[in-house]
């Protein structure tokens, strides 16, 4: 097996190929600098056949002077070759059919014809001075004996390698590790393996294809392509890199800047749990394996997500421990003490049996509202009861039953709404202890969703100028709003009272 493997990257061919993508000729260069960033052996940029926009993208990536073989597709037919031939690249990827399902039904070809195709087609690209990768497409379907005569076929007639697809990703890994030892035996070029998703096993047969002796995989980024896809590159390297202790070119810290950018301009988003470049792939939420993680990263992870170009994430939620919470915190520069922390925790575990996604925005906000809230022991004014009513055709109105020192106390107001009305019957109620006034309001619903948890942000002046500020924050927007405003009276009070 030679030592190191070559990324022979279709992104911009048979990933373009996937339902819904059209790249534009300036979105396929910036993809192509970043593969070549990335390292690359080959980029297939498209088929120069097809429109103007492969062609130009052809001229725009040839000008770029990138160190990757620029290739370009062709069917074994003349009007395909010389439109690769035209565009000028370093390769040209020729293939033709070999399976009878596609001779006699799609193409209504002898196999006599095709292998004369084969040859003819071939040794022309040869001719002309280029380098030259030939598929038998639908190669696992195709009878094993007229595989490997299109085989020989192709490298008689000069293919520099031989790229062997399994177009509609039907093998298994048992069943293509042997069949590339078949064709191993009959060709000396090196061989190639190109497989599709359709089982979910393209990377698995990928794999199993270069442990056959193939020293060539055809990956897309994302693993985008026709149908359910093609073997993901990411997934593709990092395997034979950690689990088989193969050498590729590529720079494993611009993987993931690379999905990005693939994700951004395909516009197919990633399965959260994509390995190597979903957004859970390195990403920890369960109380036990956050601990684990931030004692050695080793106890839940396989690898640094460093190596990837990636960071390790804590997620809140309600499997979420106090440990990975307060590393999340401190990480943000915020250092509650230990009831605060049990009482963020309380809240974060309290929304997720309610069926919320508790995102680390949320988390931050609850624990800010948590950290800057008086002491319990420190408030003199409690809330032990609020009724809203609001609605069409009913004035909004709240009804507030306060515990101010001890005591009692029940009012309402009616407002322009629910939140007004229920500040303006908590200012009420104090009317006799403190003058106070609302000097600014902000609300901001931190996560996006019906269910975000909104953050009220509240600032409010007494009769003597003594101003504070203080945070609220709950799924509940009046609560939100009550709660900040109670947080900032309780602050008020205990200013008056030193
Ligand atoms: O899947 C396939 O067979 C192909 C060929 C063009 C190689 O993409
Ligand atoms: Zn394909």
């Amino acid at each position: 097996m030679s030592e190191v493997i070559r990324i022979f990257d279709t992104t911009l061919r048979d990933g373009e190929q996937a339902p819904g993508v059209s790249l534009t000729p300036e979105q396929k260069l910036e993809i192509a600098i970043q593969l070549d960033r990335l390292g690359v052996d080959v980029i297939e940029v498209g088929f120069p056949v097809a429109s103007e926009g492969e062609r130009k993208a052809f001229e725009l990536i040839r000008d770029a002077g990138l160190k990757a073989e620029i290739c370009a597709l062709a069917r074994a037919d003349q009007r395909d070759v010389d439109a690769a031939i035209e565009v000028e690249p370093d390769s040209i990827h020729v293939f033709y059919s070999t399976s009878d399902i596609h001779l006699k039904n799609v193409l209504g070809v002898s196999r006599n014809e095709a292998l004369e195709r084969i040859s003819r087609y071939v040794s022309y690209v040869k001719d002309h001075g280029f380098i030259c990768e030939f598929s038998p497409m639908d190669a696992t379907r195709t009878d094993l004996e007229f595989l490997k005569q299109a085989c020989w076929a192709a490298e008689e007639a000069g293919a520099d390698r031989i790229n062997i697809p399994d177009t509609v990703g039907v093998m298994t890994p048992r069943r293509m590790y042997d069949l590339i030892k078949e064709i191993r035996n009959v060709v000396r070029i090196p061989i190639s393996v190109h497989c599709h998703n359709d089982f979910g096993l393209a990377v698995a047969n990928t794999l199993a294809g270069i442990e056959a002796g193939a020293v060539q995989a055809h990956v897309t980024v994302n693993g985008i392509g026709e149908r359910a896809g093609n073997a993901a590159l990411e997934e593709v390297v990092m395997a034979l890199s950690l689990l088989y202790g193969k050498k590729t070119n590529i720079d494993a810290r611009q993987i993931y800047a690379t999905s990005q950018l693939v994700r951004r301009l395909t516009g197919i988003q990633l399965q959260p749990h994509k390995p190597i470049v979903g957004d859970n792939a390195f990403a920890h939420e369960s109380g036990i394996h956050v601990k684990g993680v931030i004692v050695d990263p080793c106890a839940f992870e396989p690898f640094n997500p460093e190596l990837v170009g990636r960071v390790r994430k804590i997620v809140a939620g309600k499997h979420a421990g106090k440990h990975g919470i307060k590393t999340m915190l401190e990480e943000s520069g915020l250092k509650p003490t230990e009831s605060q922390l049990e009482e963020i925790v309380r809240r974060v575990k309290e929304l997720g049996d309610k069926g919320k996604a508790v995102t680390d925005t949320d988390v931050l906000a609850i624990a800010r509202s948590v950290i800057e809230a008086p002491m319990e022991e420190m408030k003199a004014v409690k809330l032990e009861e609020l009724v809203v009513v609001t609605g069409t055709g009913v004035i909004p109105t709240s009804s507030v039953k306060l515990n101010v020192l001890g005591k009692e106390y029940v009012s309402a107001e009616t407002g322009v709404g629910p939140v007004d009305a229920s500040l303006k019957a908590i200012q009420r109620v104090l009317q006799n202890l403190a003058k106070i006034s609302l000097r600014e309001f902000r609300i901001e619903a931190v996560t996006g969703g019906s269910d975000a948890i909104a953050e009220v942000i509240i600032k409010v002046e007494d009769e003597t100028g003594n101003i504070v500020s203080a945070r609220g924050a709950r799924e509940d927007i009046v609560m939100a709003s009550v709660e900040a405003m109670m947080n900032a009276i309780n602050k008020l009070l205990a200013k008056k009272m030193r």
